[in-house]
């Protein structure tokens, strides 16, 4: 089987770029995580998903963390408006979908609907600090829910240091499908790949045919390094240390929730749904601050089967460099303590390349390296 069966079994097509729109006249705006989430269910991507969630949907998510029909899905797919526009609409209208100003999408009104916000974070977050950045951003957006159908009529500009590997989900898995895998693993990041992840790829490739590196490039939060940086020191790695038979890269144009254990199903999920089989979770995924326990994305997964995800997980404990095995290792293959381990945080990197302070070769390439302290100092 080359590519995985997509989630709910028919990969959604919702894009329709000679739809005519012109006669529309109410419309609603959307924020860049909206005009993402219209791309990739259009797409494909969120199938079964073909618009933003209806109220029985969304609760059922936030209780069950499945659809109202017991698929699995563990994310709130929005479409929101502030109170003021609301008045304006009923169920049955259709509204052109604009951001900044041009129409990319429709959508068929089913309901309008308002959301507990607070029990929204709380169930999504596990956290109604407004210090998380997806909690920041759940509060910031309107208070309404816009639910329906959608289509997409126009693609979004894409930014030209990704724009050449962005693929729909049908075609990544045609890609997929020519190189002639059996099985491909699905590496989700937003951040560069250092040593650790480059480690944690190479030994789900020794367990598949291929790799799928596929960056998120939709919006992050402030301080995460750009994509447009990340995507240069994605391709110095591949083009250096890859085989290129074996691996693909292509982005994700999807916006960052930062909602760890659930986040890392719908990543997942999504990933199914691209084409892969199998789907790389390792420390902390999708996870920011202290919100989540190291491993509690990967735990997440035993509440459901095998068959009902569809996509095969592969867990990978915490890895570093070990200066004593000389090598990259994890607790399950080394037994020295954490002075002989190589560990720099986020932040710590961050501030390095900021300063142009070089990164240790056993935590970053040199290439990479270069490309992110200059990205970082422009
Ligand atoms: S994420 O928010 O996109 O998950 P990141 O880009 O840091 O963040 O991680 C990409 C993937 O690599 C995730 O599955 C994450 O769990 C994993 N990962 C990151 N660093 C390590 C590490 N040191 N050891 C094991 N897994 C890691």
């Amino acid at each position: 089987m080359p590519c995985s069966i997509p989630h709910g079994g028919t990969l959604i097509n919702k894009v329709d770029l000679k739809r005519s729109w012109e006669e529309i006249e109410k419309e609603a705006e959307l924020d860049e995580a909206a005009l993402s989430d219209l791309v990739l269910i259009a797409t494909g991507a969120y199938s079964p998903l073909n618009g933003f969630m209806t109220k029985v949907d969304y609760c059922s998510v936030l209780e069950k963390m499945r659809l109202a029909d017991g698929t699995v899905w563990s994310l709130p797919i929005t479409l929101t408006i502030h109170e003021a526009m609301a008045s304006s609409l009923s169920p049955g209208d259709f509204l052109r979908l604009t951001f900044k100003g041009s129409t990319y999408g429709l959508i068929e009104l089913s309901e309008i609907y308002r959301p507990d916000k607070r029990e929204e974070a709380i169930k999504v977050f596990q956290t109604d600090d407004r210090h998380h950045p997806g909690v920041q951003k759940l509060f910031e957006r309107g208070d309404v829910y816009l639910a329906g159908q959608v289509t997409l009529v126009k693609f979004p500009p894409a930014d030209p240091e990704w724009a050449e590997y962005l693929f729909t989900p049908a075609e990544l898995r045609e890609k997929i499908h020519s190189k002639g895998w059996n099985s491909t693993a699905g590496f989700q990041t937003r951040n560069p790949v250092h040593r650790a992840h480059e480690h944690i790829q190479k030994t789900a490739m020794e367990m598949t045919d291929g790799l799928l590196l596929h960056p998120l490039v939709g919006e992050t939060k402030k301080d995460d390094i750009p994509a447009d940086v990340r995507m240069k020191s994605y391709k110095v790695l591949l083009d250096n240390y890859y085989p290129s038979d074996r691996a693909i890269l292509a982005v994700f144009p999807a916006s960052m929730r930062y909602a760890g254990p659930r986040e890392a199903i719908f990543h997942a999920i999504v990933r199914k749904n691209y084409g892969c089989t199998h789907f790389i979770v390792g420390r902390d995924h999708a996870g920011v601050g202290n919100y989540y326990g190291t491993y509690d994305a990967q735990n997440i997964f035993l509440q459901f089967t095998e068959e009902e995800l569809g996509i095969i997980i592969m867990p990978f404990e915490h890895s570093f460099y070990c200066k004593t095995c000389d090598q990259m290792a994890s607790a399950k293959t080394c037994p020295h303590g954490p002075e002989h381990h190589l560990h720099l945080s986020g932040t710590k990197v961050r501030e390095m390349l900021r300063k142009g302070q070089p990164l240790p070769s056993k935590f970053s390439r040199p290439e990479v390296f270069a490309i992110l302290s200059e990205g970082m100092r422009k």
